[in-house]
């Protein structure tokens, strides 16, 4: 059976069973994977609670999807392209055969340094074969992956250890990126000192430096792959139990840990990847993320592995060793199918485009991009430079909670507006409320985005606090699932995320909660209070704003390099403000809450009207920052 949309009427047809039977519409997608036990119930749910359970009492090992089930028809084909930071360097490719033994003989190195199903895993890694094999390997033991960027700081990499208790690590010596080598082991080491809950550090040679080894803790990787074989029977999981956990930033305190579950994530990530990118047998497809974040879990290992397609992994920088990099990699590789963020697009737009002209890009069927909105003059030359205008792009809206892409046109198949994410998926129904709550049903308006009915791959709770899943996503709008999300809808139907209407900004793809940095910069002994806000940027989509209160006279200069500094150490390089500017006070209210729509708009640059401040304790401190704005 086939899943796949072939054309707009197709699309409507599914759209309509999706939303008519969806126990019927996903069980029948469900059946096309290989399960060891089938489902009893298709879907439970309440958004109250919430409680969501997708394939009750299904059993299944996502690997066996994954993998296994591949060996037979596929098992010479390429799974996995690896391209490392240096062109020079040799590319690496490994075969669904290869890749299944690697990950089997991995699953064996876990299982040997104690690991169990159920443990969380985690793990600190540069963009390298080893971290998809690891990844498969944990959910092959049925170990909780729980990926932590390698741009995170030590600080911020143990408060995510501790949050879920993680029981092992894996890392590498160095990570290359672009020009610099990172050091990803003392990182660890130093993020390491304070969590207690880790036994194991398995550690991959990567560039080759020279560093320390802890006794009892510490093993290299290359040692323990030689220990053991690589026969593995993948552990019997039940739908529901939890795959993964990744931590994402929100509006309020530490950042989250969202929890995605095994059976339904599995279905909606393929389910999403064939449909969206119209993926063909023998497609080679490039999705730029990192694996870190959500985009590479779903979209460079999940969904194209469960696929059965050749995934290309990258290790490097769109820039180095010039801005030519991407392209000549698409080249190298024949790349039909690619997949980036708007930012990466900005950036290399910004630069000379004999950079794209000298490469054929003619492999080069679909393009997408994810992971902030997509301006205009980025659309154009994404389709004029890189598609040579006969490629669909597909604006592909989703989040870490959602698990897979949720309002996307499907390439080729449904209109496509630039600018607009378009039309929901089948199986999700997107709806728009207004500031009291209540859905708008006409068109060309705008509104909060929620969700009214649960999706396969939805988050199933907040790691260690369901609590805060709850209040986080199910109680602004009572029986909705709120995605922290503005949006357009014309006079169409079709949708335009216009950006986040709460308290995370979204910087280069990253999403980063203000309080975050905030708390962050609090933390520092020169710093009495001060806030962030977003402003726009030219290449970033989004730049840091801080406005800081100072304890006492400071050189302004040294002020910045300090608070710079301390951001790298608390979150990590990618979080340091664009711009810091020191107050004598903040726009409070009379019960002291900040006015951050006043910072907002003096960031933009936006100061003609500041909208009512007769509510504020001290109106004089507008002026003032609006006088100093940077
Ligand atoms: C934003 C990334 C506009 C949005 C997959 C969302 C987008 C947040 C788009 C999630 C898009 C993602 N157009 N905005 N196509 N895709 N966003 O969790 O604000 O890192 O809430 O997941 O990125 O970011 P996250």
């Amino acid at each position: 059976m086939s899943f796949k949309i072939n054309s707009y009427e197709d699309y409507k047809k599914q759209y309509q069973q999706s939303v008519e039977n969806p126990e019927q519409f996903w069980s029948t997608i469900a059946n096309t994977f290989s399960w060891r036990k089938k489902w009893d119930t298709v879907l439970k749910w309440n958004f109250d609670e919430p409680n969501i359970k997708w394939f009750v009492n299904g059993k299944l090992n996502i690997t066996e999807n994954c993998l296994d089930r591949h060996l037979a028809t596929r098992g010479n084909q390429t799974a996995i392209v690896w391209e490392p930071n240096n062109p020079n360097d040799d590319t690496i490719k490994l075969t669904y055969h290869q890749l299944h033994q690697k990950v089997c003989e991995f699953a064996n190195v876990l299982k040997n340094n104690g690991a169990k199903k159920g443990d969380r895993i985690c793990l600190y890694m540069p963009m390298v074969p080893e971290l998809a094999i690891a990844v498969l390997a944990c959910a092959r033991i049925g170990a909780i992956h729980s990926v932590v960027f390698a741009g995170f700081s030590a600080k911020a990499l143990a408060d995510r250890i501790n949050d879920s208790a993680c029981t092992l690590i894996l890392c590498s010596d160095e990570a290359f990126r672009g020009a610099k080598t990172i050091p990803i082991k003392n990182v660890v080491d130093e993020a390491l000192k304070n969590c207690p809950s880790i036994s194991k550090n398995i550690v991959l040679k990567r560039t080759g430096a020279k560093v320390e080894m802890i006794n009892n803790r510490d093993v290299w990787w290359h040692d323990e792959v030689k220990k053991v074989n690589s026969e593995c029977v993948a552990e019997e999981m039940d739908s529901e139990d939890e795959l993964f956990i990744l931590y994402t930033s929100g509006s309020t305190g530490q950042p989250k840990g969202v929890v995605h579950t095994t059976g339904g994530y599995m279905v909606y990530t393929n389910y999403t990847f064939q449909n969206v990118f119209q993926y063909n047998t023998g497609d080679i497809f490039w999705c730029t993320a990192d694996i870190g974040w959500i985009t590479g879990h779903s979209y460079i290992i999940y969904g194209p592995l469960l696929a059965g397609a050749t995934t290309v992994m990258f290790e490097g920088v769109p820039t180095w060793p010039d801005a030519g990099r991407f392209w000549e990699v698409v080249d190298k590789h024949q790349v039909n199918i690619f997949y980036t963020a708007p930012t990466a697009i900005r950036a290399l737009m910004a630069c000379d485009i004999d950079f794209v002209n000298k490469h054929q890009l003619s492999s080069l069927k679909v393009l997408g991009t994810v992971g902030e909105p997509i301006n205009i003059e980025a659309w154009e030359w994404y389709h004029k430079n890189i598609g040579k205008t006969n490629c669909p792009i597909v604006d592909t809206w989703w989040q870490t909670e959602t698990g897979g892409i949720m309002i996307s046109s499907l390439a080729g198949i449904t209109p496509s507006k630039p600018t607009f994410a378009t039309l929901p998926l089948p199986g999700i129904q997107p709806c728009l409320v207004d500031a009291a709550g209540n859905e708008i049903t006409e068109n060309n308006v705008e509104g909060n985005l929620c969700i009214k009915f649960p999706w396969p791959s939805m988050l199933r709770t907040t790691y260690g606090d369901h609590n805060r899943c709850k209040q986080n996503y199910f109680s602004t709008y009572k029986g909705k699932y709120f995605t922290g999300d503005g949006c357009k809808r014309d006079e169409n139907g079709m949708y335009r995320i216009t950006g986040r209407v709460d308290d995370v900004i979204n910087v280069s793809g990253h999403r980063i909660g203000t309080a975050e940095v905030e708390n962050a910069l609090d933390e520092n002994h020169l710093v009495i209070e001060s806030a962030v806000v977003g402003y726009p940027h030219d290449i970033k989509g989004q730049g840091i704003y801080a406005y800081v209160i100072c304890a006492k006279e400071v050189n302004e200069q040294e002020l910045r390099k300090e608070l710079l500094e301390h951001i790298t150490q608390h979150i990590g390089a990618f979080a340091k403000p664009d711009k810091i500017q020191l107050v004598s006070g903040l726009p409070k209210t009379r019960s002291g809450k900040i006015m951050r729509r006043i910072l907002r708009k003096i960031a933009e640059g936006d100061t003609s009207n500041l909208g009512d401040t007769s509510t504020l304790l001290d109106p004089e401190i507008v002026k003032e920052i609006k006088n100093n704005a940077l």
